[in-house]
C-alpha cells in the first residue's frame, strides 16, 4: 500500500480531518506525541487493532494503550476510575503518563491483550489531539516502531519502519521528550510504576505518595516471570550489534569505557567524553547533567548503529535520579541488562591553570599525600618515545620523522613548526592517542588517589574523566614576577606570555575547585597547598560514604 505522508504542524490544519477519516475507517496511521510516535488505530475497533499487531509484528499478548483527547474521557472506557487519576490528569495531562485502570467490559481484549484493565494517556501533542477528537474514537496506539527495534522519535525513522505497511504518517516534528510515557498501575496499592518514562518517579511520588516499583523496571526477567507490563519481558529497543551499559559516575563511566572499548567499537557518550573516542564511532546524547537531552537523544543513537557496521556497542548510564531511571532502562533493555558497573574507588583529580599560575606547589602537596602524578607533557614525550602505534601513525602522517624506530622528534617540530594545518593534524593525532594512554596508566595502577595536570585539561577530553577538577590561579602581577624569576626573563617578555593565554576566568568556569596561589612566602604557599589537599581528600572520602 502508498503510505500517505501528512505534514501538518496546527491543530487547525485542514489534513487534520483527513488523518482523522484514515482512523474512522479502520485504518493505520502514525501519529506524533510528545514522547515517541504511536502508530495508531481506532482502539474500538478489532480488526484495526490487529492491524497494528500485523505491522509492527508484535506479540498478541502485549497490550496497547489507548490515547484519549482529554480526561474527561477516562469515565467512557473505564471503571470506577479513582479520584487518584484525576488527581494526576490536573497534574500531568496532557503529557507523557499512562494510566493503568479497570477497562469498561466493551474495550476489546484484542487491544488490551486480554486484560480486564486499559492503558489511558492523554498525549501532549496538540495536532495529535485534534485529530483523535476528530475521529471521535480512542486511538490505540504503541509505540511506532518494529516489534524489537528502537522506538522512532522522528517522522523520518517511521518511514524507515512502516513505508508501505501503514495508511499514514503524520509528521508533527521531532518528539520533545523522546522516551516513552512513565506507566502507573492505580488497580493496585499502592499504586505501581510499571515502565519509567517521561515523567520522573520523584513527581509522581509528590502526588501520590508511596508508588511500589515493579521489578521489570530495574531488572531482567527470568524465564516465567511475568511482568506487569506484559511489553516489559521483551527484548527491546536494540540495535543490531549487541549493546553493554556501563554504569557508574560519568566521570568513572567514561575511565572505563576508554580504557577497555576496542578501536573501531561504538560508543554513546556524554558530550564531554566524545574527545576521547577518536578511534570509535562515537554518539552523544547530551551533557552528562543534561538528562533531558539524554533522554531526547536515546532513542536515536541506538538506531542510528544500524546504518555503520560497528559490531559492538558500549554506553555511558546515567544515574536513576529524574529521567535517567527511564534513559538508563531503554538503554539496559537494549543491552539485555548486560551491564558493567565502572566504580573504580579511585579519585582523579585533574589540574589545570596558566603559566606562573603556581600548579606545580599544589602537584607536589599532592604527590606527598600518595598521589600518583601524571604530567601530561611529561608523558606524551614518553609516549613519543615508547608508544608503537602512536609512532606508527605519526610516521604515517609525517613520512621520515621515524628511524630506526626512533622517533625524531627535531624533524617532527620543523615539520610543524609554522603550518597550521599540519600542527592541527598532529594535535588531532595525539589526541587520539594521549588521554587514552593516561587513563589506561590510571586504570592499572594502584595509587588511591591521582593528579592529572595538563594546560588543555578539557579540551582534551581529560577534564570529564576527573571526578574533581582544581583551576590554580594568581593574580596576574604575581605570575609575571613568578614567571621572570622562574625564566629569567625581562619583565615585558613576561607580560607578553601571560597575555599570550587563556583568561584565567575560564579556568575557574571550567573546574569545580578554585586554588588561588597568592602567598608572601614558599613556606606558606606549601602550607595552604597541605591544607587545601587533606579538605579535597576528607570531602571525597565523604562523598563516597554518602554516594
Ligand atoms: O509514550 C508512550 O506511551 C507511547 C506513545 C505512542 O504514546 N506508546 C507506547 O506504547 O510506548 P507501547 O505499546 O510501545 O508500550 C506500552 C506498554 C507495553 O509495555 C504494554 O505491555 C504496557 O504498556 N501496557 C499497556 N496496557 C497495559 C495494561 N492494561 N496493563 C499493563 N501494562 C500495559
Ligand atoms: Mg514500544
Amino acid at each position: 500500500m502508498t503510505t500517505h505522508w501528512f505534514k501538518i504542524e496546527s491543530p487547525d490544519d485542514p489534513q487534520v480531518a483527513a488523518a482523522a477519516d484514515i482512523l474512522r475507517r479502520g485504518g493505520l496511521l502514525a501519529i506524533p506525541t510528545e514522547t515517541v510516535y504511536g502508530l495508531g488505530a481506532d482502539g474500538l475497533n478489532e480488526n484495526a487493532v490487529a492491524g497494528i499487531f500485523a505491522a509492527k509484528g508484535r506479540p498478541q499478548d502485549n497490550p496497547l494503550i489507548l490515547h484519549v483527547p482529554s480526561a474527561d474521557w477516562l469515565a467512557r472506557y473505564c471503571e470506577d476510575v479513582p479520584e487518584t487519576a484525576y488527581r494526576l490528569a490536573e497534574a500531568f495531562w496532557p503529557g507523557p503518563l499512562t494510566m493503568i485502570l479497570r477497562k469498561k467490559p466493551f474495550v476489546p481484549l484484542r487491544t488490551t491483550g486480554g486484560l480486564d484493565t486499559v492503558g489511558m494517556r492523554c498525549p501532549d501533542h496538540a495536532v495529535t489531539r485534534a485529530i483523535i477528537a476528530a475521529a471521535g474514537v480512542p486511538v490505540a496506539a504503541p509505540s511506532a516502531n518494529t516489534s524489537g527495534r528502537p522506538s522512532c522519535t522522528t517522522a523520518a525513522h517511521v518511514r524507515e519502519d512502516m513505508d508501505g505497511k501503514i495508511d499514514g504518517i503524520v509528521d508533527g516534528g521531532d518528539c520533545t521528550v523522546g522516551v516513552e510515557s512513565t506507566i502507573i498501575d492505580l488497580t493496585v496499592a499502592p499504586p505501581r510504576l510499571l515502565r519509567p518514562g517521561g515523567l520522573p518517579l520523584e513527581k509522581l511520588r509528590a502526588v501520590l505518595g508511596e508508588v511500589a516499583l515493579d521489578k521489570a523496571v530495574t531488572q531482567q526477567l527470568s524465564a516465567g516471570e511475568k511482568p506487569r507490563a506484559p511489553g516489559m519481558k521483551y527484548r527491546h529497543y536494540a540495535p543490531k550489534a549487541p549493546v553493554t551499559v556501563v554504569t557508574g559516575k560519568p566521570a568513572e563511566s567514561g575511565r572505563w569505557l576508554c580504557a577497555h572499548v576496542p578501536e573501531g567499537a561504538g560508543v554513546i557518550a556524554f558530550d564531554e567524553y566524545a574527545p576521547l573516542f577518536s578511534a570509535q564511532t562515537v554518539r552523544t546524547i547530551g551533557s552528562a547533567d543534561n538528562k533531558a537531552e539524554q533522554a531526547r537523544l536515546v532513542f536515536d543513537a541506538l538506531r542510528s548503529f544500524d546504518d555503520t557496521d560497528v559490531t559492538e556497542i558500549y554506553a555511558q548510564c546515567p544515574d536513576s535520579e529524574g529521567l535517567g531511571l527511564a534513559v538508563g532502562n531503554r538503554l539496559k533493555k537494549a543491552a539485555g541488562f548486560h551491564t558493567v558497573d565502572a566504580h573504580d574507588g579511585k579519585l582523579v583529580v585533574g589540574f589545570t591553570g596558566g603559566t606562573g599560575a603556581g600548579k606545580t606547589t599544589l602537584l607536589r602537596a599532592f604527590a606527598d599525600a600518595g598521589a600518583y602524578i601524571v604530567d601530561c607533557d611529561a608523558f606524551y614525550y614518553e609516549q613519543l618515545r615508547s608508544d608503537r602505534l602512536l609512532q606508527a601513525d605519526l610516521d604515517a602522517a609525517f613520512p621520515g620523522v621515524l628511524h630506526d624506530g626512533e622517533l625524531d622528534r627535531q624533524k617532527l617540530g620543523k615539520l610543524v613548526f609554522g603550518s597550521a594545518e599540519r600542527l592541527a593534524k598532529l594535535d588531532r593525532i595525539v589526541r587520539a592517542h594521549l588521554p587514552r594512554a593516561i587513563i589506561r596508566a590510571i586504570d592499572v595502577s594502584d595509587a588511591p588517589y591521582f593528579g592529572v595536570d595538563a594546560i588543555k585539561l578539557f579540551e582534551s577530553g581529560l577534564g570529564a574523566v576527573c571526578d574533581v577538577t582544581v583551576a590554580v590561579t594568581a593574580p596576574e602581577e604575581t605570575r609575571i614576577r613568578r614567571i621572570m624569576a622562574r625564566d629569567g626573563i625581562d619583565e615585558d617578555r613576561a607580560r607578553a606570555r601571560v597575555g599570550a593565554q587563556k583568561d584565567e576566568a575560564l579556568f575557574r568556569r571550567q573546574c569545580s575547585l578554585e586554588f588561588v596561589n597568592d602567598f608572601p612566602t614558599r613556606t606558606e604557599a606549601d602550607a595552604a597547598a597541605a591544607g587545601f589537599v587533606q579538605k579535597l581528600l576528607t570531602e571525597s572520602k565523604e562523598d563516597k560514604q554518602h554516594g
